[in-house]
């Protein structure tokens, strides 16, 4: 294959649908959709990517799904954390958990704690889920974190002074975004991160997403050129 991402993010989107066409609940389709996420894992790592995010649950999903929908989330995040804890270290995966983690079940705050723990002096491949995560909320909390901090020189800030506020100061912007089932947006998933990415959307429900629809995303993306603000001469450098 020709040229790689470095950093992958997947809106994990079409459950819900994926389990109601079925005549399932929608929760048939998060719990399929889980085990996606171990397949897709082991793609990336095959194929040279070091860096996958998840979006597994954004602010407004929290919010505004019904309490069981949320608690079967939460639930299934916790197990996965838990039965892939000792894979996750074997593999030298380093975790990471992006969002409003205070908000989440503490069980759920306290297994995301201990692997990110227990990772956090891996460099091998970077594992990140974004639960209760919004862009929107990310900006605000580092604008927050900013103006508390004295020593900023807020008159000189620089890009690269205020992606250190954000939830993502120790990753490397995606270079790809894959979104699933069909809709064609980011729904406030790195907002800022992705100013530079290349999307793929493809139609097919998350749940049924597998490595051949993967290397189909990866080969689209080694055509793009990525120009960056460069001429064409100098994309892809
Ligand atoms: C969107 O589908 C998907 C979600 C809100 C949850 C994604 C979660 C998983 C795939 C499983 C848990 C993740 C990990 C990391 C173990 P939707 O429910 O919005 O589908 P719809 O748009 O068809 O209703």
């Amino acid at each position: 294959m020709s040229r790689i991402p470095v950093h992958v993010a997947f809106i994990m989107d079409g459950n819900g649908r994926w389990a109601q066409v079925r005549g399932l609940p929608r929760h048939e389709g998060h719990r399929r959709g889980a085990a996606v996420v171990k397949k897709i894992l082991r793609v990336a790592e095959k194929n040279g990517i070091k860096y996958v995010t998840l979006f597994a649950l954004s602010s407004e999903n929290f919010l505004r799904r019904s309490e069981f929908e949320v608690n079967f989330l939460m639930n299934l995040c916790e197990k996965f954390l838990k039965k892939y804890s000792k894979t996750l270290c074997e593999k030298e995966v380093r975790f990471r958990a992006i969002g409003n983690l205070s908000r989440l079940p503490i069980n759920l705050q306290l297994a995301i704690e201990k692997l990110t723990r227990s990772t956090a002096h891996f460099d091998r491949f970077h594992l990140t889920i974004a639960l209760n995560y919004g862009a929107r909320n990310e900006v605000i909390r580092a604008i927050g974190n900013l103006l508390q901090n004295k020593n900023v020189d807020v008159e000189n800030l620089t890009w690269k002074g205020f992606e250190q506020y954000l939830y993502t100061k120790d990753l490397p912007d995606p270079d790809l975004i894959i979104r699933t089932s069909g809709e064609q947006r980011l729904s406030n998933f790195l907002l800022l991160q992705s100013a530079y990415a290349e999307l793929y959307f493809t139609k097919t429900h998350w749940p049924d997403f597998n490595e051949k629809e993967f290397l189909l995303a990866i080969e689209d993306y080694g055509t793009r050129e990525r120009r960056m603000g460069k001429t064409n001469d100098k994309a892809n450098d």
